[in-house]
């Protein structure tokens, strides 16, 4: 939203395209966009209508059909204009143009709503305006919002009610997950963004200095709105809006701040059941009440992300941007919280409950995909250098079976995105029981990094490609370093601590090294690509490698692909071995050496010709193997980091063999925020 900021509306719709291409790999089967129709100078005049275009496809195929409209002049130059857009990924109902939002109130598009969730009450809504004679075109569940917005308008008891209050009425009948922002031609120039359990940001850029760097909640009790607090920063008389004195300024909306970043880098990040309203060039932010320990502000925050960082560069897609970035995102995992010198780690983010976590009666490792591995991956040096007993959980399945959790035990959350649902609410359901929670986040801001007690933050840098890789080296590199801290004042440790951390010292070559392999991974895969099924058997440190390059392989190149727990094969798997079976196996120089020998015996035996990961030292496997890639030799505990990276790059290329999108796999979203 402009305001007083004269934009064409070329300018403006490029600007949501452009949002909605960074957020494309969050979900894009479809895409849309709504904005002020009319083509006159008068902007209010032209806020009376909305245009809407959707398209099934890429924003791509939504950028085409802008430019196909006949009777929307791009060239309108106005002073105010509020357009909204969205990426869907289809839940309920198939992806189509009328299905993809915005969703509309009725045929002449009175209000319109993009959302981001899943209102689980939706049917019983819908019915409800159904016998009010309300008709619904769409099979989403988003249309009841835009109907029932339209439904508290024409059954409002005042025509001075304003859209906030309009919106706080919706969310109130709300169940599920949902961020939302709201249009409509009876307010004008006005725009409403309100969350429960979906992320939501606002971007606030404006040459003038900001009035404030806090934008107090206004607090509603029996329809009176309220001030917060008297020693919030006061702007106008009676009301608490923002900005004060300047009247140009734009407003974003957006889920996720690559989204906005290239516009500004104030940003406040809104609390569930937040309704943000702008209206007349300014910010209010209300709530019907206050939740206990809510801090009643919004602070405005400047982020540090650069437009770069998000970007491609070079390579061909963000996932292998990614994969070649690891040596120096685990870097910065470890910056500032190591000293190889003295051996020791500080992790700002748990001091002051180290002691506690010392305490506890076990750890519980709570994620979903990539991040569970992550969880699997450093289950056993947890357990060796806490002595704790460590279970590690699939948020789905943890909360499936209402797992019994108790006041000493400590749950961590592992996500890339923070926003996962399953892991979201899995850590809600810890805090209820009075477990401390501790966030493994790649996202400052993110409702996990804010709803736990404390936790590490593993600054990978932002992670776009929906196959995730350098978020699980990154998230490996934080467990471990943990691990450490635990042990941090044990004497009979000592050595084994030294040990990791000078293994830690020299990762990031070694990560180089086994990129070098690149070349020789990509003849691999022009042999496998057109394979229906790969094997990855490992076991130890390395069955988390397994899953994750299954899954790897699986996500981006639709192959079937399992990784099985080599100490399994004779109890089923090997079934499927025979010499036409492509069958990867992790060997490597560790405790279950001579196990994961025996596993390769009874391949070979079956007529399998496996392909092997192992040491490059390790010269008596190599000799016996058709094929080998062979990694550096690190500490036990951390050669998982080096035994996943061949997997990585093995899936992005016969992913590319195959002919598919790397980034943007079928059906799969970077972010899933439902359940
Ligand atoms: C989705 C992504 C996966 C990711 C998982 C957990 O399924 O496609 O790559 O591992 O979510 O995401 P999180 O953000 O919680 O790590």
């Amino acid at each position: 939203l402009n305001y007083h900021v004269p934009r064409t509306r070329r300018d403006i719709l490029e600007i949501l395209l452009k949002g909605l291409r960074r957020l494309e790999y969050r979900g894009y089967d479809s895409a849309g966009v709504g904005i002020d129709g009319g083509n006159s100078k008068d902007w209010e005049s032209n806020a009376k209508t909305i245009h809407l275009i959707k398209q099934r496809g890429k924003v791509k195929a939504l950028d085409e059909e802008i430019h196909k409209q006949q009777d929307l002049d791009l060239d309108i130059e106005v002073d105010v204009h509020l357009g909204i857009a969205h990426t869907r990924w289809a839940t309920h109902g198939v992806p189509s143009p009328v299905n993809s939002h915005p969703q509309r109130s009725d045929k002449n598009n009175e209000f319109i709503v993009i959302h981001n969730g899943i209102i689980t009450n939706y049917k019983d809504l819908k019915k409800f305006l159904e016998s009010k004679g309300y008709e619904f075109e769409s099979e989403t569940d988003t249309e009841t919002i835009a109907k029932l917005v339209k439904y508290m308008y024409d059954n409002r008891e005042s025509d001075d009610i304003n859209f906030a209050t309009l919106v706080e009425r919706v969310i109130q009948q709300l169940e599920g997950a949902f961020a939302l922002v709201f249009k409509s031609v009876h307010y004008p120039g006005e725009a409403i963004g309100t969350r429960r359990g979906s992320p939501l940001l606002m971007g606030v850029r404006s040459d003038h200095k900001l009035s404030t760097d806090h934008i107090p909640v206004l607090y509603r009790s029996s329809g009176k709105e309220k001030k917060s607090c008297s020693s919030m920063p006061r702007t106008d008389q009676d009301t608490c809006l923002f900005p004060l004195d300047e009247k140009a300024v734009e407003y974003y909306f957006a889920s996720d701040a690559s989204a906005v970043i290239e516009h500004t880098n104030r940003v406040i990040f809104l609390e569930d059941d937040d309704v943000a309203a702008v209206m007349e060039g300014r910010l209010s932010i209300h709530r019907i009440k206050r939740r206990v320990g809510d801090y009643p502000a919004r602070a405005i925050q400047t982020l540090q992300m650069e437009l770069q960082q998000i970007m491609k560069g070079n390579y061909s897609s963000f996932m292998q941007k990614e994969i070649f970035e690891q040596p120096e995102s685990v870097v910065n995992t470890m910056r500032g919280r190591i000293n190889f010198d003295n051996n020791t780690v500080t992790l700002g983010g748990l001091k002051d409950h180290i002691k506690e976590i010392q305490r506890c009666r076990r750890l519980i490792l709570i994620a979903c995909g990539t991040s569970y591995h992550a969880g699997v991956a450093t289950r056993q040096v947890l357990e060796e250098l806490t002595e704790l007993p460590v279970m590690v959980e699939l948020a789905s399945d943890f909360l499936d079976r209402n797992t019994p959790v108790f006041r000493d035990d400590v749950c961590f959350f592992i996500s890339q995105s923070g926003e996962t649902a399953d892991s979201l609410l899995a850590l809600r359901y810890c805090k209820e029981r009075g477990a401390l929670t501790v966030g493994v986040t790649n996202t400052v801001g993110s409702s996990i990094s804010r709803e736990t007690d404390c936790g590490v933050h593993i600054n990978a840098g932002p992670e776009i490609g929906v196959a995730s890789t350098k978020a699980y080296t990154s998230q490996f590199v934080a467990l471990i370093m943990f691990a450490l801290l635990m042990c941090d004042d044990r004497i009979s440790m000592q050595p084994r601590r030294r040990e990791i951390i000078q293994g830690l010292r020299v990762l990031p070559d070694l990560i180089k090294e086994v990129l070098s392999l690149d070349d020789e991974i990509q003849k691999l895969a022009t042999e496998l690509y057109q394979q229906k099924s790969v094997l990855i058997m490992g076991r130890g440190y390395h069955y988390a490698t397994c899953l994750e390059g299954a899954l790897k392989i699986k996500e981006i190149t639709y192959m079937h692909s399992e990784g099985i727990l080599a100490g399994e094969l004779k109890h089923g798997p090997l079934a499927l071995v025979d010499k036409l079976m492509p069958v990867i196996m992790i060997i490597m120089r560790d405790h279950t050496y001579t196990k994961c020998q025996n596993a390769l015996q009874q391949v070979v035996a079956r007529q399998g010709r496996p392909i092997l990961i192992c040491d490059k030292d390790d010269h008596e496997t190599i000799k016996n193997s058709s094929r080998a890639i062979k990694v550096p030799h690190c500490v036990d505990c951390l050669q998982g980091i080096l035994s996943v990276i061949p997997l990585q790059l093995l899936s992005f290329h016969l992913a590319v063999l195959r002919g598919f999108d790397v980034d943007c796999p079928r059906n799969l979203a970077k972010s899933v925020t439902v359940e």
